[in-house]
């Protein structure tokens, strides 16, 4: 149970489970999982978090994430609540095997929002420079080792949507490296709410760049690995937001809740 507890807040710990498939989990009862996941969300609204919705599979959802701990997730639930005010399609750049895009397309279910999905669904590209080594999460030794790593089939995030019986003709996968999928003609034309978790330095700058032509005013992003795994995250957000300065206002979690940045378009 310690360790349920341990991942369920640690921000760092996700990436390897990600890629150890086969990671022993502890033996609880899942009913007692669910009810811890609810509790978990319970302390948030203590924080000051908006009640939820009902939803009778957000827990599970939850329960099933891979490459986001819970904690992340409800603040990346709540951000995207906040952003449902603005018009716009919700994105997640990075996705791995879809965990994370199913709990977000369980939210948007009953609207008419596309999900755009992108990712290499290769893997890590190759680092760049920026991309220093902070945390050797996988114990590869060396940020060239990541390339390739993080790999899943795009049939695992179909078949995750399917499931939920998310409408196909709202879900836009778009694969490939997004240093070249981002000149491509299918692209959403406004973005209400967006999930960044490329880890590494270049993909993020460009999916912030293009987040700051498409979304409105109102409109919330989330960037993963802020100041963990790869420096280069943090260091591409530093920069746009520098760059942007008075456009946009960025929160830091709460420290127990993981390293990430959570971010508002104010003008
Ligand atoms: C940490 S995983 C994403 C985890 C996922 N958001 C979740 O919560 O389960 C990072 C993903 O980003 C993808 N990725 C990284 N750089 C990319 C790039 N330049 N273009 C496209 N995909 C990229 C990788 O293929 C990998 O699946």
């Amino acid at each position: 149970m310690k360790e349920m507890i341990k991942s369920l807040i640690n921000g760092c710990l996700s990436p390897l489970q990600l890629e150890v498939r086969h990671i022993e989990r502890p033996k609880v009862d899942s009913r007692k999982h669910l009810a811890l996941i609810e509790e978990t969300i319970g302390c948030y609204r203590e924080l000051g978090f908006a009640p939820l919705p009902p939803s009778p599979r957000r827990a599970e959802l939850m329960a099933r994430l891979t490459g986001t701990n819970v904690s992340e997730a409800i603040y990346v639930l709540e951000h995207l609540r906040r952003a449902l005010k603005v018009p716009g399609d919700i994105c997640e750049f990075g996705v791995a095997a879809g965990a994370t895009s199913a709990l977000m397309a369980n939210e948007i279910q009953d609207t008419d929002r596309k999900l755009w999905l992108f990712d290499s669904f290769q893997g890590l590209p190759r680092p760049t420079e920026k991309d220093v080594l902070i945390d050797d999460i996988l114990g590869v030794g060396s940020m060239e080792a990541y390339e390739g790593r993080m790999a899943f089939p795009i049939e695992e995030v179909r078949g995750r949507l399917r499931e939920l019986n998310f409408p196909p003709a709202r879900t836009m996968i778009v694969p490939g490296f997004i240093e070249k999928t981002i000149h491509s003609t299918a692209l959403p034309a406004q973005v209400a709410f967006a999930y960044i978790d490329f880890d590494f330095y270049e993909p993020i700058l460009i999916a912030l760049n293009f987040l700051h032509e498409t979304m409105p005013v109102g409109g919330h992003l989330i960037v993963d690995d802020y100041g963990c795994f790869s420096a280069g995250a943090q260091t591409a957000v530093d920069e746009f937001l520098a760059a942007h300065a008075g456009a946009y206002s960025a929160i830091k979690p709460y420290p127990f809740a993981g390293q990430f940045l959570c971010i508002e378009k104010t003008a």
